[in-house]
C-alpha cells in the first residue's frame, strides 16, 4: 500500500485500487501551503472527528472530487446540511464494508466538535480489514485501554498514530500504544505543526528504535510504501 502525507494529520491511503483521504486540512495547514488542493484525488474521505484541523477543507474537497464520505453520524448530518450527500454515517462498531475492505469505528479518547461550535458526534479511530493488508488510524486521541482490543479483529500492518502530545499521544505513549495494537510499525502524524505540538523528531525515532519498533515521519508531500 502506498501512503501519501499531507502535513498535520491528512494523508491519503491507496488500497485495492481506491484512494483513501484523511481528515482534509489544507487551509491554514502550514505543511499544505505549496499543495495544489485541486490536484488531490478520493475515492472515499474518512473524517475522524470535526475539529477544524481535520475539517477545513472537507466540503469542499468532497464536492470536488465527489468523494464518498465516512464519519460519524453526526459528521454526516453536518455534511449533509452543507450539501454533501454522498456520505456514509457509522458509529463506534462496524464492520461496515467497503468495495476496498472492511472497516470498524473505534474509540479514540478526544472531543469533537466542528468549528461553528456543532456536535460532532464520538470521535473515532478507524480498523481497516483488506486484502492487501490490515491498517489502523487512530484519529487524534490519547492513550486508551481499548487499543488492546484492535489485534482481536486486525493483524497490523501499520498504524496511523499522533505523536505531537499536549491534544494527543505523544512518542512515549505512541510507543504503548503499539504494543497495545500490536504493531511494530507506526506512521506518526499530528506533531510540529505549531509549537504547541513541536517534537524532538531525532529523539522521537531514537525511541522507538530502542524499543524494537519503526516510526516512519514521511515529509509532506512525500509518498512512502507501507
Ligand atoms: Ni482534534
Ligand atoms: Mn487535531
Amino acid at each position: 500500500m502506498q501512503l501519501t502525507y499531507y502535513g498535520h494529520a491528512t494523508l491519503s491511503i491507496g488500497v485495492n485500487g481506491k484512494t483513501i483521504l484523511f481528515d482534509p486540512f489544507f487551509t491554514g495547514n502550514p505543511f499544505a501551503k505549496s499543495l495544489d488542493i485541486e490536484k488531490i484525488k478520493a475515492d472515499y474521505i474518512f473524517i475522524t472527528h470535526g475539529h477544524g484541523d481535520h475539517t477545513a477543507d472537507l466540503v469542499n474537497v468532497a464536492k470536488k472530487t465527489g468523494a464518498m464520505c465516512v464519519g460519524a453520524a453526526e459528521v454526516v448530518g453536518w455534511l449533509k446540511k452543507n450539501g454533501v450527500d454522498n456520505a456514509h454515517p457509522l458509529n463506534h462498531g462496524g464492520p461496515v464494508a467497503f468495495d476496498f475492505g472492511k472497516v470498524r469505528a473505534v474509540n479514540a479518547i478526544h472531543s469533537s466538535s466542528f468549528a461553528d461550535g456543532s456536535y460532532a458526534g464520538n470521535p473515532l479511530g478507524y480498523v481497516f480489514t483488506t486484502s492487501e493488508g490490515d491498517f489502523y488510524m487512530a484519529g487524534d486521541t490519547a492513550l486508551t485501554m481499548d487499543m488492546q482490543l484492535i489485534p482481536l479483529w486486525a493483524r497490523l500492518q501499520f498504524a496511523v498514530m499522533p505523536i505531537g502530545g499536549n491534544y494527543t499521544m505523544d512518542p512515549a505513549d505512541a510507543i504503548h500504544a503499539s504494543d497495545f495494537v500490536k504493531c511494530d510499525k507506526v506512521v506518526g502524524v499530528h506533531y510540529n505543526t505549531w509549537p504547541i505540538i513541536a517534537i524532538d523528531t531525532e529523539k522521537a525515532m531514537a525511541e522507538f528504535t530502542a524499543a524494537g519498533k519503526q516510526l516512519l515521519l514521511p515529509r509532506p508531500g512525500e509518498t512512502i510504501e507501507v
